[in-house]
Protein backbone atom coordinates (compact mmCIF):
# COMPACT_ATOMS: atom_id res chain seq x y z
CA UNK A 1 0.00 0.00 0.00
CA UNK A 2 1.36 3.62 -1.08
CA UNK A 3 0.62 6.29 1.11
CA UNK A 4 1.07 9.65 -0.74
CA UNK A 5 2.41 12.22 1.57
CA UNK A 6 3.45 14.75 -0.72
CA UNK A 7 0.61 17.10 -1.02
CA UNK A 8 0.82 19.42 1.71
CA UNK A 9 -3.08 20.13 2.10
CA UNK A 10 -3.41 16.79 3.40
CA UNK A 11 -2.56 16.89 7.12
CA UNK A 12 -1.34 14.53 8.94
CA UNK A 13 -4.51 14.42 11.39
CA UNK A 14 -6.39 13.52 8.53
CA UNK A 15 -4.24 10.73 7.50
CA UNK A 16 -4.25 8.84 10.69
CA UNK A 17 -7.76 9.51 11.04
CA UNK A 18 -8.17 7.68 7.59
CA UNK A 19 -5.80 4.78 8.40
CA UNK A 20 -7.68 4.16 11.91
CA UNK A 21 -11.05 3.95 9.35
CA UNK A 22 -9.09 1.06 7.71
CA UNK A 23 -9.02 -2.56 8.73
CA UNK A 24 -5.43 -3.79 9.13
CA UNK A 25 -6.11 -6.45 5.95
CA UNK A 26 -8.01 -4.16 3.28
CA UNK A 27 -5.63 -1.72 1.87
CA UNK A 28 -7.11 1.90 0.75
CA UNK A 29 -10.26 1.60 -1.61
CA UNK A 30 -9.40 2.70 -5.50
CA UNK A 31 -11.16 6.06 -6.11
CA UNK A 32 -14.78 5.81 -7.33
CA UNK A 33 -14.68 6.29 -11.23
CA UNK A 34 -18.32 7.25 -10.66
CA UNK A 35 -20.28 8.33 -7.80
CA UNK A 36 -22.80 5.81 -6.04
CA UNK A 37 -25.64 8.00 -7.01
CA UNK A 38 -28.53 6.22 -8.96
CA UNK A 39 -28.76 6.12 -12.57
CA UNK A 40 -32.02 5.15 -13.03
CA UNK A 41 -33.76 6.22 -16.23
CA UNK A 42 -36.41 9.11 -15.54
CA UNK A 43 -40.07 7.19 -15.04
CA UNK A 44 -43.01 8.15 -17.52
CA UNK A 45 -45.21 10.14 -16.07
CA UNK A 46 -48.29 8.37 -15.27
CA UNK A 47 -52.20 9.72 -15.58
CA UNK A 48 -55.25 7.87 -15.07
CA UNK A 49 -58.37 9.94 -16.58
CA UNK A 50 -61.84 8.68 -17.57
CA UNK A 51 -61.27 10.61 -21.21
CA UNK A 52 -59.78 10.24 -24.14
CA UNK A 53 -57.31 13.91 -25.05
CA UNK A 54 -56.58 14.85 -28.54
CA UNK A 55 -54.85 12.48 -30.75
CA UNK A 56 -50.96 13.05 -30.28
CA UNK A 57 -48.20 10.68 -29.80
CA UNK A 58 -48.22 6.84 -29.38
CA UNK A 59 -51.86 4.93 -29.15
CA UNK A 60 -51.52 2.03 -27.20
CA UNK A 61 -54.64 -0.57 -27.31
CA UNK A 62 -54.39 -3.70 -25.24
CA UNK A 63 -56.77 -6.19 -26.81
CA UNK A 64 -57.96 -9.97 -25.62
CA UNK A 65 -60.03 -10.30 -29.15
CA UNK A 66 -61.35 -8.25 -32.48
CA UNK A 67 -64.82 -7.58 -30.96
CA UNK A 68 -62.83 -5.72 -27.30
CA UNK A 69 -61.94 -2.99 -29.76
CA UNK A 70 -65.93 -1.39 -29.62
CA UNK A 71 -65.44 -0.84 -25.95
CA UNK A 72 -61.54 -0.54 -25.73
CA UNK A 73 -61.87 2.12 -28.60
CA UNK A 74 -65.05 3.88 -27.63
CA UNK A 75 -63.24 7.58 -27.75
CA UNK A 76 -61.90 7.35 -31.24
CA UNK A 77 -63.35 8.34 -34.67
CA UNK A 78 -64.95 6.01 -36.97
CA UNK A 79 -62.15 5.93 -39.50
CA UNK A 80 -59.55 5.29 -37.19
CA UNK A 81 -61.38 2.31 -35.30
CA UNK A 82 -61.47 1.04 -38.87
CA UNK A 83 -57.99 1.47 -39.76
CA UNK A 84 -56.81 -0.44 -37.08
CA UNK A 85 -59.89 -3.02 -37.60
CA UNK A 86 -58.72 -3.74 -41.07
CA UNK A 87 -54.85 -3.91 -40.06
CA UNK A 88 -55.87 -6.90 -37.21
CA UNK A 89 -57.39 -8.56 -39.89
CA UNK A 90 -54.83 -8.56 -42.34
CA UNK A 91 -52.20 -8.94 -40.10
CA UNK A 92 -53.95 -12.07 -38.65
CA UNK A 93 -53.09 -10.40 -35.14
CA UNK A 94 -53.65 -13.32 -32.68
CA UNK A 95 -54.44 -11.77 -29.34
CA UNK A 96 -51.69 -13.78 -27.44
CA UNK A 97 -49.86 -12.02 -24.38
CA UNK A 98 -47.10 -9.86 -25.08
CA UNK A 99 -47.76 -10.16 -29.18
CA UNK A 100 -47.55 -6.65 -30.58
CA UNK A 101 -48.70 -4.80 -34.14
CA UNK A 102 -47.16 -1.53 -34.67
CA UNK A 103 -49.48 0.77 -36.84
CA UNK A 104 -48.13 3.74 -39.05
CA UNK A 105 -49.94 6.41 -40.64
CA UNK A 106 -53.67 5.93 -38.72
CA UNK A 107 -55.32 9.34 -37.94
CA UNK A 108 -53.16 12.10 -36.07
CA UNK A 109 -50.89 9.60 -34.29
CA UNK A 110 -47.60 8.90 -34.93
CA UNK A 111 -47.95 5.07 -34.33
CA UNK A 112 -50.66 2.84 -32.59
CA UNK A 113 -49.60 -0.22 -30.62
CA UNK A 114 -51.82 -2.79 -30.11
CA UNK A 115 -50.73 -5.46 -27.34
CA UNK A 116 -52.37 -8.60 -26.49
CA UNK A 117 -52.89 -8.45 -23.13
CA UNK A 118 -52.99 -12.41 -21.82
CA UNK A 119 -55.03 -14.42 -19.86
CA UNK A 120 -53.30 -15.45 -16.61
CA UNK A 121 -53.18 -13.50 -13.58
CA UNK A 122 -49.20 -12.22 -14.27
CA UNK A 123 -49.99 -11.35 -18.17
CA UNK A 124 -51.08 -7.88 -18.07
CA UNK A 125 -47.85 -6.92 -16.38
CA UNK A 126 -45.52 -8.66 -18.83
CA UNK A 127 -47.78 -7.04 -22.07
CA UNK A 128 -47.64 -3.65 -20.46
CA UNK A 129 -43.74 -4.24 -20.00
CA UNK A 130 -43.62 -5.30 -23.87
CA UNK A 131 -45.12 -2.09 -24.84
CA UNK A 132 -42.63 -0.35 -22.10
CA UNK A 133 -39.78 -1.62 -23.90
CA UNK A 134 -41.34 -1.18 -27.29
CA UNK A 135 -41.49 2.80 -26.67
CA UNK A 136 -38.22 3.13 -24.83
CA UNK A 137 -36.68 5.25 -27.24
CA UNK A 138 -39.57 7.49 -27.94
CA UNK A 139 -40.23 10.42 -26.37
CA UNK A 140 -43.62 11.41 -27.61
CA UNK A 141 -46.92 11.21 -24.84
CA UNK A 142 -48.52 7.87 -25.08
CA UNK A 143 -52.15 7.13 -24.85
CA UNK A 144 -53.42 3.82 -23.20
CA UNK A 145 -56.97 2.53 -23.92
CA UNK A 146 -57.98 0.86 -21.43
CA UNK A 147 -61.69 0.93 -20.88
CA UNK A 148 -63.34 -1.99 -20.06
CA UNK A 149 -60.44 -3.69 -17.95
CA UNK A 150 -60.83 -4.34 -14.11
CA UNK A 151 -58.92 -1.79 -12.22
CA UNK A 152 -56.44 -4.23 -11.36
CA UNK A 153 -55.66 -5.14 -14.77
CA UNK A 154 -55.32 -2.13 -15.73
CA UNK A 155 -53.09 -0.92 -12.81
CA UNK A 156 -50.67 -4.09 -13.77
CA UNK A 157 -50.77 -2.94 -17.45
CA UNK A 158 -49.43 0.57 -16.46
CA UNK A 159 -46.56 -1.07 -14.03
CA UNK A 160 -45.59 -2.95 -16.89
CA UNK A 161 -45.15 -0.04 -19.22
CA UNK A 162 -43.11 1.28 -16.19
CA UNK A 163 -40.94 -1.63 -15.86
CA UNK A 164 -40.30 -1.99 -19.26
CA UNK A 165 -39.33 1.71 -19.64
CA UNK A 166 -35.77 0.91 -18.32
CA UNK A 167 -32.24 0.99 -20.57
CA UNK A 168 -29.16 -0.34 -19.40
CA UNK A 169 -26.81 1.79 -21.63
CA UNK A 170 -25.75 3.22 -18.37
CA UNK A 171 -22.01 4.67 -20.03
CA UNK A 172 -23.52 5.49 -24.11
CA UNK A 173 -22.86 8.77 -25.17
CA UNK A 174 -26.61 8.83 -26.41
CA UNK A 175 -28.32 8.05 -23.20
CA UNK A 176 -26.70 10.93 -21.78
CA UNK A 177 -28.75 13.07 -24.70
CA UNK A 178 -31.55 11.22 -24.91
CA UNK A 179 -35.00 13.04 -24.70
CA UNK A 180 -36.30 11.34 -21.42
CA UNK A 181 -39.72 9.48 -22.14
CA UNK A 182 -43.42 11.61 -22.58
CA UNK A 183 -46.44 11.39 -20.29
CA UNK A 184 -48.45 8.04 -20.46
CA UNK A 185 -52.68 8.96 -20.01
CA UNK A 186 -54.20 5.84 -19.21
CA UNK A 187 -58.13 6.44 -20.76
CA UNK A 188 -59.88 3.97 -18.32
CA UNK A 189 -63.63 3.75 -16.20
CA UNK A 190 -62.19 2.93 -13.33
CA UNK A 191 -59.55 5.78 -13.50
CA UNK A 192 -59.42 6.42 -9.99
CA UNK A 193 -58.97 2.63 -8.48
CA UNK A 194 -56.28 2.21 -11.27
CA UNK A 195 -54.94 4.88 -10.20
CA UNK A 196 -54.85 4.20 -6.88
CA UNK A 197 -53.24 0.31 -7.32
CA UNK A 198 -50.58 2.02 -9.37
CA UNK A 199 -49.63 4.70 -6.73
CA UNK A 200 -49.94 2.37 -3.91
CA UNK A 201 -47.82 -0.98 -5.34
CA UNK A 202 -47.07 -0.63 -9.23
CA UNK A 203 -45.05 2.47 -8.97
CA UNK A 204 -42.46 1.51 -5.88
CA UNK A 205 -42.13 -1.79 -8.32
CA UNK A 206 -40.89 0.05 -10.95
CA UNK A 207 -38.43 2.15 -9.01
CA UNK A 208 -37.15 -0.90 -7.29
CA UNK A 209 -37.19 -3.26 -10.60
CA UNK A 210 -34.55 -0.13 -11.96
CA UNK A 211 -32.74 -0.40 -8.83
CA UNK A 212 -32.41 -3.72 -8.67
CA UNK A 213 -31.41 -4.05 -12.67
CA UNK A 214 -29.22 -0.77 -12.19
CA UNK A 215 -26.54 -2.41 -9.48
CA UNK A 216 -26.61 -5.44 -10.87
CA UNK A 217 -26.07 -3.99 -14.78
CA UNK A 218 -23.15 -1.57 -12.98
CA UNK A 219 -19.37 -2.49 -13.40
CA UNK A 220 -17.80 -4.00 -10.72
CA UNK A 221 -15.61 -1.21 -10.20
CA UNK A 222 -18.68 0.95 -9.98
CA UNK A 223 -20.90 -1.33 -7.63
CA UNK A 224 -18.37 -3.33 -4.99
CA UNK A 225 -19.64 -3.89 -1.23
CA UNK A 226 -19.13 -0.41 0.12
CA UNK A 227 -21.00 1.43 -2.57
CA UNK A 228 -23.93 -1.37 -2.99
CA UNK A 229 -24.48 -0.12 1.00
CA UNK A 230 -24.26 3.44 -0.65
CA UNK A 231 -26.95 2.81 -3.44
CA UNK A 232 -28.89 1.21 -0.81
CA UNK A 233 -29.02 3.77 1.98
CA UNK A 234 -30.00 6.79 -1.28
CA UNK A 235 -32.81 4.28 -2.06
CA UNK A 236 -34.34 4.11 1.26
CA UNK A 237 -33.60 7.64 2.59
CA UNK A 238 -36.61 8.78 4.61
CA UNK A 239 -38.93 5.81 4.13
CA UNK A 240 -40.56 5.17 7.22
CA UNK A 241 -40.53 1.73 9.22
CA UNK A 242 -37.04 1.26 7.51
CA UNK A 243 -33.54 0.48 9.51
CA UNK A 244 -30.51 -0.22 7.94
CA UNK A 245 -27.31 -1.88 9.79
CA UNK A 246 -24.30 -2.40 8.24
CA UNK A 247 -21.59 -4.71 9.46
CA UNK A 248 -18.10 -3.79 8.39
CA UNK A 249 -14.68 -5.89 8.68
CA UNK A 250 -14.10 -5.21 12.77
CA UNK A 251 -17.63 -6.43 13.53
CA UNK A 252 -17.50 -9.28 11.14
CA UNK A 253 -14.52 -10.19 12.56
CA UNK A 254 -16.20 -10.16 15.99
CA UNK A 255 -18.60 -12.30 15.05
CA UNK A 256 -16.10 -14.76 13.84
CA UNK A 257 -17.60 -14.97 10.12
CA UNK A 258 -14.81 -16.67 8.77
CA UNK A 259 -16.59 -17.85 5.58
CA UNK A 260 -17.63 -14.21 4.29
CA UNK A 261 -14.52 -12.60 5.21
CA UNK A 262 -12.38 -15.36 3.42
CA UNK A 263 -14.23 -14.97 0.22
CA UNK A 264 -13.61 -11.49 0.83
CA UNK A 265 -10.17 -11.38 2.24
CA UNK A 266 -8.42 -11.67 -2.27
CA UNK A 267 -9.70 -8.49 -2.78
CA UNK A 268 -9.15 -4.86 -2.25
CA UNK A 269 -12.61 -4.27 -1.64
CA UNK A 270 -13.94 -4.85 1.88
CA UNK A 271 -16.75 -6.99 2.60
CA UNK A 272 -19.59 -5.70 3.83
CA UNK A 273 -22.99 -7.35 5.61
CA UNK A 274 -26.21 -5.09 4.94
CA UNK A 275 -29.22 -5.44 6.50
CA UNK A 276 -32.72 -3.39 5.72
CA UNK A 277 -35.37 -4.18 7.94
CA UNK A 278 -39.10 -2.74 7.59
CA UNK A 279 -41.50 -3.20 9.54
CA UNK A 280 -45.10 -1.75 8.41
CA UNK A 281 -48.28 -1.09 10.21
CA UNK A 282 -50.44 -3.90 11.19
CA UNK A 283 -47.84 -6.08 10.15
CA UNK A 284 -48.13 -9.52 11.89
CA UNK A 285 -46.38 -10.57 14.84
CA UNK A 286 -44.17 -13.90 14.83
CA UNK A 287 -41.04 -12.58 13.39
CA UNK A 288 -39.68 -11.19 10.53
CA UNK A 289 -39.68 -13.08 7.36
CA UNK A 290 -35.82 -12.96 6.18
CA UNK A 291 -34.37 -12.57 2.63
CA UNK A 292 -30.82 -13.06 2.41
CA UNK A 293 -29.00 -12.32 -0.58
CA UNK A 294 -25.56 -13.59 -2.45
CA UNK A 295 -23.61 -10.39 -3.29
CA UNK A 296 -20.70 -11.41 -4.83
CA UNK A 297 -19.90 -7.55 -6.40
CA UNK A 298 -17.67 -9.77 -8.95
CA UNK A 299 -16.95 -13.20 -9.12
CA UNK A 300 -13.43 -14.22 -10.79
CA UNK A 301 -13.61 -17.60 -9.24
CA UNK A 302 -10.65 -16.37 -7.32
CA UNK A 303 -7.31 -18.90 -7.25
CA UNK A 304 -9.75 -21.22 -8.65
CA UNK A 305 -10.02 -18.67 -11.49
CA UNK A 306 -12.64 -19.06 -14.16
CA UNK A 307 -11.83 -18.52 -17.82
CA UNK A 308 -11.61 -15.41 -19.73
CA UNK A 309 -14.69 -15.80 -21.97
CA UNK A 310 -18.04 -13.91 -20.13
CA UNK A 311 -15.81 -13.43 -17.20
CA UNK A 312 -17.53 -9.81 -17.39
CA UNK A 313 -20.82 -10.97 -16.68
CA UNK A 314 -19.81 -12.15 -12.89
CA UNK A 315 -20.61 -8.41 -12.24
CA UNK A 316 -23.71 -9.50 -11.93
CA UNK A 317 -23.30 -11.74 -9.21
CA UNK A 318 -24.39 -9.73 -6.77
CA UNK A 319 -28.09 -10.30 -8.30
CA UNK A 320 -29.45 -12.00 -4.84
CA UNK A 321 -28.87 -9.38 -3.10
CA UNK A 322 -29.97 -6.71 -5.43
CA UNK A 323 -33.31 -8.88 -5.28
CA UNK A 324 -34.08 -9.21 -1.62
CA UNK A 325 -32.64 -5.39 -0.86
CA UNK A 326 -34.78 -4.48 -4.26
CA UNK A 327 -38.26 -6.43 -2.96
CA UNK A 328 -38.12 -5.34 0.52
CA UNK A 329 -37.87 -1.43 -1.04
CA UNK A 330 -40.49 -1.79 -3.05
CA UNK A 331 -42.80 -3.58 0.07
CA UNK A 332 -41.63 0.20 2.53
CA UNK A 333 -42.08 2.43 -0.44
CA UNK A 334 -45.14 1.19 -0.72
CA UNK A 335 -46.19 0.74 2.90
CA UNK A 336 -47.21 -2.47 2.69
CA UNK A 337 -47.98 -4.10 6.38
CA UNK A 338 -45.22 -6.61 6.21
CA UNK A 339 -42.43 -7.71 8.80
CA UNK A 340 -39.41 -8.18 6.56
CA UNK A 341 -35.63 -7.96 6.35
CA UNK A 342 -33.09 -8.29 3.49
CA UNK A 343 -29.47 -8.98 4.63
CA UNK A 344 -26.72 -8.87 1.68
CA UNK A 345 -23.76 -10.85 2.16
CA UNK A 346 -21.27 -8.26 -0.04
CA UNK A 347 -18.20 -9.40 -0.75
CA UNK A 348 -15.64 -9.67 -4.19
CA UNK A 349 -13.74 -12.82 -5.06
CA UNK A 350 -10.42 -11.91 -6.35
CA UNK A 351 -7.24 -13.99 -6.68
CA UNK A 352 -4.17 -12.33 -4.89
CA UNK A 353 -2.22 -12.87 -2.30
CA UNK A 354 -4.13 -12.87 0.21
CA UNK A 355 -6.93 -14.56 -1.20
CA UNK A 356 -8.15 -17.81 0.14
CA UNK A 357 -6.47 -21.00 -1.51
CA UNK A 358 -7.86 -24.63 -2.11
CA UNK A 359 -7.34 -26.42 0.88
CA UNK A 360 -7.94 -23.81 2.93
CA UNK A 361 -9.92 -24.27 5.86
CA UNK A 362 -12.68 -21.57 7.11
CA UNK A 363 -14.74 -21.68 10.08
CA UNK A 364 -18.27 -20.16 9.98
CA UNK A 365 -19.78 -17.58 12.46
CA UNK A 366 -21.44 -21.37 13.73
CA UNK A 367 -18.21 -23.22 14.27
CA UNK A 368 -18.60 -25.04 11.63
CA UNK A 369 -15.48 -25.63 9.65
CA UNK A 370 -15.73 -25.80 5.68
CA UNK A 371 -12.34 -27.46 3.72
CA UNK A 372 -12.43 -24.80 0.71
CA UNK A 373 -11.82 -27.30 -2.45
CA UNK A 374 -12.61 -24.95 -5.40
CA UNK A 375 -12.33 -21.18 -4.40
CA UNK A 376 -15.13 -20.37 -7.43
CA UNK A 377 -18.16 -21.93 -4.76
CA UNK A 378 -18.25 -18.67 -2.72
CA UNK A 379 -21.87 -17.59 -3.19
CA UNK A 380 -22.73 -20.76 -0.51
CA UNK A 381 -19.78 -19.29 1.95
CA UNK A 382 -21.05 -15.81 1.98
CA UNK A 383 -24.06 -17.06 2.81
CA UNK A 384 -23.53 -19.23 5.50
CA UNK A 385 -22.00 -16.24 7.82
CA UNK A 386 -25.38 -14.55 6.87
CA UNK A 387 -27.70 -17.24 7.13
CA UNK A 388 -25.94 -17.64 10.90
CA UNK A 389 -26.09 -14.16 11.25
CA UNK A 390 -29.70 -13.43 10.28
CA UNK A 391 -31.22 -16.77 12.78
CA UNK A 392 -29.22 -15.26 15.84
CA UNK A 393 -30.53 -11.64 15.46
CA UNK A 394 -33.49 -11.54 13.31
CA UNK A 395 -35.43 -15.00 15.21
CA UNK A 396 -36.67 -14.83 11.65
CA UNK A 397 -40.52 -16.65 10.81
CA UNK A 398 -38.94 -18.00 7.71
CA UNK A 399 -35.70 -17.94 5.83
CA UNK A 400 -35.37 -17.57 1.96
CA UNK A 401 -31.94 -17.24 0.20
CA UNK A 402 -31.62 -16.16 -3.29
CA UNK A 403 -28.16 -17.04 -5.20
CA UNK A 404 -26.80 -16.68 -8.44
CA UNK A 405 -25.19 -19.78 -7.00
CA UNK A 406 -24.52 -22.29 -9.83
CA UNK A 407 -24.30 -22.87 -13.70
CA UNK A 408 -26.02 -26.61 -12.64
CA UNK A 409 -29.09 -25.16 -12.73
CA UNK A 410 -29.19 -23.42 -15.91
CA UNK A 411 -28.18 -27.12 -17.15
CA UNK A 412 -31.75 -28.28 -15.43
CA UNK A 413 -34.20 -26.04 -15.85
CA UNK A 414 -32.78 -23.59 -19.19
CA UNK A 415 -34.63 -20.06 -18.60
CA UNK A 416 -37.82 -20.71 -17.88
CA UNK A 417 -37.88 -20.99 -13.77
CA UNK A 418 -35.42 -20.71 -11.26
CA UNK A 419 -34.05 -23.07 -9.02
CA UNK A 420 -36.33 -24.06 -5.82
CA UNK A 421 -35.12 -25.97 -2.47
CA UNK A 422 -36.78 -26.94 0.48
CA UNK A 423 -37.69 -28.59 3.21
CA UNK A 424 -40.73 -27.27 3.94
CA UNK A 425 -43.55 -27.76 1.81
CA UNK A 426 -45.55 -25.15 2.77
CA UNK A 427 -42.98 -22.32 2.55
CA UNK A 428 -42.39 -24.02 -1.36
CA UNK A 429 -46.13 -23.92 -2.20
CA UNK A 430 -46.12 -20.25 -0.56
CA UNK A 431 -42.81 -19.23 -2.99
CA UNK A 432 -44.23 -21.16 -6.31
CA UNK A 433 -47.71 -19.55 -5.82
CA UNK A 434 -45.77 -16.18 -5.97
CA UNK A 435 -43.74 -17.27 -8.98
CA UNK A 436 -47.58 -18.44 -10.61
CA UNK A 437 -48.90 -14.77 -9.77
CA UNK A 438 -45.93 -12.94 -10.98
CA UNK A 439 -44.69 -15.31 -13.54
CA UNK A 440 -41.19 -15.15 -12.19
CA UNK A 441 -41.57 -19.23 -12.25
CA UNK A 442 -39.75 -21.72 -9.60
CA UNK A 443 -39.74 -25.07 -10.03
CA UNK A 444 -38.55 -27.45 -7.14
CA UNK A 445 -35.67 -29.65 -7.03
CA UNK A 446 -34.60 -32.07 -4.95
CA UNK A 447 -32.41 -31.91 -1.71
CA UNK A 448 -31.53 -35.17 -0.45
CA UNK A 449 -29.39 -36.64 2.67
CA UNK A 450 -27.30 -37.87 -0.41
CA UNK A 451 -26.36 -34.84 -1.28
CA UNK A 452 -25.17 -34.24 2.19
CA UNK A 453 -22.58 -37.25 1.81
CA UNK A 454 -21.37 -35.66 -0.80
CA UNK A 455 -20.29 -32.88 1.22
CA UNK A 456 -18.25 -34.69 3.49
CA UNK A 457 -14.82 -33.36 3.99
CA UNK A 458 -11.93 -35.58 5.58
CA UNK A 459 -10.54 -33.05 7.32
CA UNK A 460 -13.57 -30.65 8.47
CA UNK A 461 -17.13 -30.94 8.87
CA UNK A 462 -17.91 -30.20 5.23
CA UNK A 463 -15.97 -29.23 1.97
CA UNK A 464 -17.40 -26.70 -0.66
CA UNK A 465 -18.19 -28.72 -3.54
CA UNK A 466 -18.65 -32.18 -4.22
CA UNK A 467 -17.53 -34.06 -7.36
CA UNK A 468 -20.60 -36.17 -7.21
CA UNK A 469 -22.78 -34.09 -10.09
CA UNK A 470 -26.31 -32.46 -8.81
CA UNK A 471 -24.49 -29.33 -8.94
CA UNK A 472 -27.15 -27.13 -7.78
CA UNK A 473 -28.50 -29.52 -5.18
CA UNK A 474 -25.28 -29.94 -3.51
CA UNK A 475 -24.99 -25.87 -3.41
CA UNK A 476 -28.04 -25.72 -1.53
CA UNK A 477 -27.48 -28.55 0.92
CA UNK A 478 -24.01 -27.00 1.63
CA UNK A 479 -26.41 -24.03 2.47
CA UNK A 480 -29.03 -25.24 4.33
CA UNK A 481 -26.35 -26.19 6.87
CA UNK A 482 -26.40 -22.75 7.88
CA UNK A 483 -30.03 -22.72 9.11
CA UNK A 484 -31.58 -24.69 11.88
CA UNK A 485 -33.51 -27.02 10.48
CA UNK A 486 -36.86 -26.37 12.47
CA UNK A 487 -36.94 -23.19 10.53
CA UNK A 488 -38.46 -22.77 7.57
CA UNK A 489 -36.01 -22.04 4.75
CA UNK A 490 -35.93 -21.92 1.53
CA UNK A 491 -32.98 -21.99 -1.20
CA UNK A 492 -33.51 -19.84 -4.82
CA UNK A 493 -30.71 -20.63 -7.31
CA UNK A 494 -31.39 -17.91 -9.83
CA UNK A 495 -27.78 -18.16 -11.78
CA UNK A 496 -30.09 -18.93 -14.73
CA UNK A 497 -32.14 -16.47 -14.62
CA UNK A 498 -30.61 -13.06 -13.52
CA UNK A 499 -29.08 -12.26 -16.59
CA UNK A 500 -30.07 -12.28 -20.83
CA UNK A 501 -29.63 -10.14 -23.59
CA UNK A 502 -32.27 -8.21 -24.88
CA UNK A 503 -35.47 -10.03 -24.69
CA UNK A 504 -39.35 -8.79 -25.93
CA UNK A 505 -39.39 -6.74 -22.25
CA UNK A 506 -36.09 -6.67 -21.25
CA UNK A 507 -32.93 -4.84 -22.16
CA UNK A 508 -30.10 -6.70 -22.58
CA UNK A 509 -28.16 -7.61 -18.53
CA UNK A 510 -29.86 -7.63 -15.53
CA UNK A 511 -33.74 -8.92 -15.52
CA UNK A 512 -34.66 -7.66 -11.92
CA UNK A 513 -34.99 -11.37 -11.65
CA UNK A 514 -37.16 -11.88 -8.18
CA UNK A 515 -37.47 -8.74 -7.03
CA UNK A 516 -41.68 -9.27 -8.15
CA UNK A 517 -41.72 -12.77 -6.97
CA UNK A 518 -40.53 -12.02 -3.41
CA UNK A 519 -42.57 -8.50 -3.25
CA UNK A 520 -45.69 -11.00 -3.88
CA UNK A 521 -44.28 -13.51 -1.57
CA UNK A 522 -43.52 -11.26 1.29
CA UNK A 523 -47.32 -9.66 0.85
CA UNK A 524 -49.09 -12.95 0.71
CA UNK A 525 -47.18 -14.60 3.37
CA UNK A 526 -49.13 -17.08 5.86
CA UNK A 527 -47.12 -18.12 8.75
CA UNK A 528 -46.31 -21.89 9.03
CA UNK A 529 -45.75 -24.03 11.81
CA UNK A 530 -41.55 -24.62 12.91
CA UNK A 531 -40.29 -27.71 12.43
CA UNK A 532 -38.07 -29.85 10.58
CA UNK A 533 -39.98 -29.90 7.39
CA UNK A 534 -41.41 -33.03 5.53
CA UNK A 535 -39.66 -32.45 1.93
CA UNK A 536 -36.19 -33.65 1.33
CA UNK A 537 -33.67 -35.35 3.79
N1 LIG B 1 -21.42 -17.19 -9.70
C1 LIG B 1 -21.21 -18.52 -10.09
C2 LIG B 1 -22.44 -19.19 -10.69
C3 LIG B 1 -22.94 -18.63 -11.98
C4 LIG B 1 -22.62 -19.25 -13.17
C5 LIG B 1 -23.80 -17.56 -11.99
C6 LIG B 1 -23.12 -18.76 -14.35
C7 LIG B 1 -24.30 -17.08 -13.18
C8 LIG B 1 -23.96 -17.68 -14.36
C9 LIG B 1 -20.81 -19.35 -8.88
O1 LIG B 1 -20.09 -18.69 -7.91
C10 LIG B 1 -19.93 -20.44 -9.39
O2 LIG B 1 -18.85 -20.15 -9.82
N2 LIG B 1 -20.41 -21.67 -9.30
C11 LIG B 1 -19.67 -22.80 -9.70
C12 LIG B 1 -19.76 -23.82 -8.60
C13 LIG B 1 -18.80 -24.94 -8.75
C14 LIG B 1 -17.38 -24.48 -8.58
C15 LIG B 1 -19.16 -25.98 -7.71
C16 LIG B 1 -20.29 -23.35 -10.99
O3 LIG B 1 -21.51 -23.34 -11.12
O4 LIG B 1 -19.54 -23.76 -11.85
MN1 LIG C 1 -18.03 -18.65 -8.27
ZN1 LIG D 1 -20.42 -16.68 -7.79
Amino acid sequence: MTLRTSSPAVSVAALLGALALMSPGWATAQTLSRPAEASTVTPRQMTFSDRMGDAVGVLVIPLGGSEELTTRGAGLDDATRQAVERALGSAAFRYGSRQTLTLRGIGDWDRIVIVGYGTSAADPQWSGAVVGRTLVNDPSPITVLARGLPAETVAAFTTGMGIGHYRSDLYQAGRRTSAPGGPVTVVSDFAGPARSSFEDRGAALVEAMAWARDVSNEPANVIYPETFVDRARAAFAGIPGVRIEVLDVPAMERLDMGALLGVGQGSERPPRLLVVRYRGQGAPEGGPVALVGKGVTFDTGGISIKPAAGMGNMKMDMSGAAAVTASVLALARSGAPVDVVAVAALAENMPDGRAIRPGDVLTAMNGKSIEIINTDAEGRLVLADALVWAERNLEPAAVVDVATLTGAVSGALGDDYAGLFSRHDALADQLQAAGQATGERLWRLPLNASHGSDMASTIADLKNTSDGGAGASTGAWFIGEFVSRDIPWAHLDIANMAWSGSGDWSAPGSAGFAVRLLEQFVRDWRPIARGPGDGGG
